[in-house]
């Protein structure tokens, strides 16, 4: 994302600055051919026919735009299955949304390719799950899917879109992180995000077999700041270290309620993609309200807006307007309470939940359990 608008501060509960989101996440489906292991999607499959229809997602861009947001990002699964993909881009392109498409690539022929920039799409971000073929199929359970990935990206950019190399890094494939950047830069993308997985939902069960160990991520820091300084005006870094190792958690979404809005394939309107990870958070869908009346009285948005609902250590805490308490999947999925304090925090009383886990990491790693649609 490039544009930042300023937000009004927050304070207290509700939303009663009017803050404004400046992106919307559009799942459009949950099909997806790859099989990934750490997949971010919730537990529970949206099925094709409960898809909401083109129609609908044109609605609801034209309530994005009322509200004042500037950027969409059209992913899934992987969006591309959805075959109005293109209708949906040259929408968002005619209202004015700047429209990123986020998917795995392994669908994208040239002429799709050529279709969508035409339809105005704006930007192209790829996942990538190693600089390998064997390392690549191995975690995404789909064979040879490296090779139409990096195909895809050059078509990208011969139409002259913009690509980010979403780099998906953890215990596996650590060792392969120059090999990585050294990729995105030969597929001339500008930007490359140095993604360490998150671990809520489907992830969560296989976290033994991808947490890095200390010395790996220590490693990896080396690697990216030595990379960011060589490539300075050639490539762009988003790095994220994984907070289990930080002493503070990560703003997660840039606060609950506060930037962000996801929108399910069934027209479910999240704070956070892994929200429905949280068991006694309800949602308001599309089919039922306006995208505007959901952000600004939705119990769910409410709920963890702004630092009302903070309890110590965070209630009293110099950073609680700074990561505003840290993330709230990750509190429910350790502690089984989203209202806790983020224990990635060295000042939560739950930070020993982290203990095991990172004993774990110094362990062999364990085998995973892919992610498959028909779960
Ligand atoms: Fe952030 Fe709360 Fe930890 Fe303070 S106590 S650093 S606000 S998570
Ligand atoms: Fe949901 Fe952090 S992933 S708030």
């Amino acid at each position: 994302m490039t544009d930042v608008i300023e937000q009004t501060e927050a304070k207290g509960g509700g939303n009663p600055n009017k803050l404004v989101p400046y992106a919307v996440l559009a799942e459009l489906t949950h099909r997806c051919p790859l099989q990934c292991p750490y997949c971010s999607n919730p537990v529970e499959l949206e099925r094709v026919k409960g898809e909401i229809a083109t129609k609908d997602w044109i609605r609801v861009m034209d309530e994005a735009v009322d509200m004042g947001v500037l950027h969409i990002h059209f992913s899934g699964g992987e969006p591309t299955v959805r075959q109005d993909l293109e209708e949906l881009v040259a929408h968002a392109s005619k209202i004015g949304l700047y429209s990123n498409l986020i998917t795995s690539a392994v669908l994208l022929s040239k002429e799709r390719i050529q279709k969508l920039a035409d339809a105005g799409l704006d930007h192209v971000q790829i996942s990538f799950q190693d600089s390998t073929p064997e390392l690549s199929d191995f975690v995404s359970g789909y064979k040879n899917g490296l090779e139409k990935k990096k195909q895809a990206a050059r078509w990208v950019r011969e139409v002259d879109l913009p690509l980010t190399v979403n780099a998906v890094m953890h215990r596996q494939n650590l060792h392969h992180l120059e090999d990585m950047i050294q990729m995105a830069v030969d597929l001339d993308a500008e930007r490359i995000e140095v993604a360490q997985v998150q671990y809520y939902a489907w992830a969560l069960r296989n976290r033994a077999a991808f947490l890095p160990t200390r010395e790996q991520l220590d490693e990896a820091v080396r690697i990216v700041e030595e990379a960011r300084e060589r490539l300075k005006g050639v490539l762009a870094f988003d790095f994220v270290v994984p907070d289990y190792y930080a002493q503070r958690p990560k703003s997660c979404m840039g606060g609950w309620g506060r930037q962000f809005i996801n929108i399910t394939p069934s027209g479910k309107v999240l704070p956070c993609h892994a929200a429905e990870s949280i068991e006694d958070l309800d949602f308001d869908t599309v089919g039922n309200k306006s995208l505007g009346w959901i952000w600004e009285n939705s119990e769910a948005f409410n709920k963890f807006r702004g630092t009302d609902w903070m309890p110590e250590p965070c209630q009293s805490c110099d950073r609680k307007e700074i990561d505003w308490g840290g993330c709230r999947c990750q509190a429910f999925a350790l502690v089984g309470n989203a209202a806790a304090t983020d224990p990635a925090c060295a000042l939560s009383p739950d930070r020993h939940v982290l203990d095991e886990p990172l004993q774990e990491a110094m362990t062999e790693a364990p085998e995973f359990v892919y992610r498959r649609y028909g779960n």
